[in-house]
């Protein structure tokens, strides 16, 4: 039995690192590729679930953010900075503690889910709220980064990206294949730009013998990238996703040209119908900007843009325990009793 090491050393000879490079690790990575039953009966498809929910902060940003950081480390960095909506924050914070160097967090205020901004906080970041959104927020993280002593670390920081791609050549691993499609959701588009380098590069070294198409998926609130236009002010109940500029718009365009796919909209009561979905029936708890990938897979398969009998991957990207406030909302009020066996019974419908 081996024990997994890390995503830095289970794939250091497809990283930017040396022997020299230091580790800043959590043990992320080795998700699970879940396969999803009622979903693939939904669909005709053999559909999978990338569970990134699963890393060590809760969300895929752990990925970026261990390559970030240890190459932050290896070249001097004493503190970091990033701009959030609320996941990157979390994984940051995480991995700056785990460094013993500083972070300092930019997020939108009062648009951040409160498990993330406890995150931030009980790693012990420095944390402000921007009053703006998180286009704003990177805005003004990236001139910090210019103008002071400290290394951004958003997806604009190509040692993210590095880390990132790493989930295709797991799913690959494990699947002994690329898989004909793979769905996720886009926000600032650093992870479909990520795992589309992922992809390409395990299919150049022949180590798959093709490359999925990419479906990208955007809440209909905040899709610049479907629209064509920069969207001033993004809504969606998706906060990890509600981002108006994406920083790698034209990366995201080029994965989805060469891939002979798609970046499409989802609307909030999709992607609600998809959170609970996931929930009861696959038991897989994820937050609501997550749930867009399987909103939309489920939407193409009703307007008939996804044949059956594909093999489809799904990243479900960060852990529901993060928003649950969604997961609360509209869930039947729970009934109080006394500690009475018959009382119980009755109000759990146990008897007539
Ligand atoms: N899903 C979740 C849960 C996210 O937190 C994000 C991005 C995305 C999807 C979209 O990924 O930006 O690479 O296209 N969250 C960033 C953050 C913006 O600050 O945590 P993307």
């Amino acid at each position: 039995r081996v024990r997994w090491r890390g995503l830095i050393d289970e794939y250091a000879d497809r990283l930017p690192v040396t022997d020299a490079t230091p580790r800043i690790t959590l043990l992320e990575g080795g998700t699970p590729l879940l396969p999803a039953p009622v979903l693939s009966e939904m669909t005709g498809c053999d559909v999978f679930l990338k569970v990134e929910g699963a890393n060590p902060t809760g969300s895929f940003k752990d990925r970026g953010m261990t390559m970030a950081i240890s190459k932050a480390v290896e070249q001097g960095a004493k503190a970091v900075i990033c701009a959030s909506t609320g996941n990157t924050s979390a994984s940051a914070a995480a991995y700056a503690a785990r460094a013993g160097i500083v972070c300092a967090v930019l997020v939108p205020r009062g648009k951040i889910a409160m498990g993330k901004l406890a995150q931030a906080l009980v790693h012990g970041a420095r944390l402000l709220q921007v009053d703006g959104n998180f286009d704003d927020c990177l805005a003004l993280a990236s001139k910090l980064a210019i103008e002071y002593p400290v290394s951004l670390v958003n997806s604009v920081n190509e040692f993210r990206i590095q880390g990132q791609k790493t989930a295709s050549f797991e799913i690959i691993d494990v699947l002994g294949d690329a898989p004909d499609v793979h769905c996720l959701p886009v926000g600032n588009a650093g992870n479909i730009t990520a795992y589309w380098r992922g992809y390409v590069e395990y299919a150049d070294d022949k180590i798959s013998t093709h490359r999925p198409v990419m479906r990208g998926f955007q809440a209909a609130g905040a899709a610049p990238i479907v629209l064509g236009h920069v969207v001033e002010h993004p809504t969606t109940i998706a906060t990890a996703i509600r981002i108006g500029n994406p920083a790698s718009w034209t990366k995201a365009l080029a994965a989805r040209d060469e891939s002979g796919g798609a970046i499409e909209s989802v609307t909030d009561r999709q992607i609600l119908a998809a959170y609970k979905l996931l929930a009861r029936r696959e038991a897989v708890f994820v937050e609501p900007a997550s749930a867009s990938s399987v909103a939309g897979l489920l939407a193409a398969r009703e307007a008939g843009t996804l044949e059956a009998g594909l093999r489809v991957v799904c990243t479900v990207t960060g852990n529901g325990l993060k928003d649950p406030d969604w997961a609360i909302d509209g869930a039947p009020k729970p009934i109080t009793i006394a500690t009475d066996p018959q009382a119980a019974a009755k109000a759990l419908q146990l008897v007539d």
